[in-house]
């Protein structure tokens, strides 16, 4: 099943509402562009790509919901909605990334009636959400030729089906080693304060038959030094033209510690996830939650009531860091400047379609 999906027969947006796993599996549904957006904000639906995948689905439902008689009302309706959705969370770009791309659809042929402009947006949203399941296959496989059989993958957050429309990036590349036959184990970081490795990453190792353990956050570091550790993997939300990756939070540490123990480092980053308009990470937006998500855990409180606490979501990883970046048109090394463009340059025209049949 996928994390998010147009509901065809209903004309709805429906999505697995993650707020509730591993405890409860529900599907939600919305009818309001604007209630979607509620969605992402408050993390129904999270992960770069599948936020990215839900806003195109969300301008799909603006178009229907909007009464412009006229194309030009059309556009005016449509970029009201897409600030409202892309503002919802303010790293990933794919958000942004994924609002544009259905601007530009809207906004293609001065001729079109306003049910053009509805059939063309749901058509392609379909079509971003069909190629996010398509190229994290592609990106698996292209990751995983760095996993050999015995090796031990430190992983952080949530990078799997959930956090994608399905199979995954960071995660992906684990699915795709093990369906490859590698005999392979997770350390698997609970990722404080919402807790995605916990309750998202290890259902989905759990599904899987995948050999995991959970590890308290603190324990990464130990993990690494006493050699226990081959590789590790990571996702994006937003990676700046130079290499920059910014990531959630805690990634950055993991980085450092990786680089002192010698351990590769690999972001996983679908090239709709780099930006090429930012030349480094220090000028990617990092998103502020609320201090309830640190001073409660799973909605207990966890501290003296009456304090405060900060809680950035994200962190950026300088590009010293990383090792190379796993992405749908193979894996990117150093420079990253000039090849992570010839990437992305790659990827608009199409060439990790070719790849051999996965
Ligand atoms: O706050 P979240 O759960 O949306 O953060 C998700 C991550 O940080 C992932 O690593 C990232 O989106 C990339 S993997 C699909």
């Amino acid at each position: 099943m996928r994390t998010v999906y147009w509901d065809y027969d209903r004309q709805t947006v429906k999505m697995i509402d993650q707020r509730k796993l591993p405890f409860e599996f529900i599907v939600a549904e919305f009818d309001d562009y604007r209630e979607v957006a509620r969605a992402i904000r408050e993390m129904y639906v999270r992960g770069a790509p599948a936020i990215g995948a839900t806003a195109a689905f969300g301008m799909a439902l603006a178009a229907r919901q909007s009464n412009a008689q006229t194309f030009l009302l059309m556009q005016d309706d449509l970029k009201n909605a897409g600030k409202t959705l892309e503002t919802a969370r303010p790293t990933a770009v794919n958000l942004s990334w994924a609002v544009a791309r259905q601007l530009d659809v809207a906004s293609k042929d001065e001729g079109s009636s306003v049910q053009d402009i509805r059939d063309s947006l749901l058509v392609e949203a379909q079509q971003i959400a069909d190629d996010d399941v398509a190229l994290n296959r592609r990106m698996g496989f292209n990751g995983a030729e760095q996993i050999a059989g015995g090796d031990t993958i430190l992983h952080h957050c949530n990078t799997g089906a959930l956090a994608t429309v399905d199979w995954g990036t960071a995660l992906g590349v684990v699915f795709a080693a093990h369906e490859q036959g590698k005999k392979i184990h997770v350390l698997v970081d609970e990722t404080r304060p919402r807790l995605q490795g916990a309750r998202l990453t290890a259902w989905e190792l759990q599904q899987r038959g995948i050999s995991f353990d959970l590890i308290a956050d603190n324990a990464a570091g130990h993990f690494m030094r006493t050699g226990q550790v081959d590789i590790v993997l990571v996702g994006s939300d937003r990676t700046a033209a130079n290499g920059d990756v910014a990531n959630k939070i805690g990634t950055y540490k993991l980085a450092v510690v990786a680089r002192e123990n010698g351990i590769p480092f690999y972001p996983v980053v679908p090239t709709s996830t780099v930006d090429l308009s930012l030349a480094n990470g220090d000028l990617i937006p990092i998103e502020e939650r609320s201090q309830e998500e640190v001073l409660n855990a799973i909605d207990r409180p966890i501290a003296p009531a009456g304090i405060t606490a900060r809680n950035p979501a994200f962190d950026v990883t300088p590009h010293r860091y990383v090792t190379g970046i796993v992405t749908e048109s193979g894996i990117v090394y150093p420079p990253f400047v000039k090849n992570l463009r010839k990437a992305v340059e790659q990827s608009r025209q199409g060439a990790w379609r070719d790849g051999p049949a996965l």
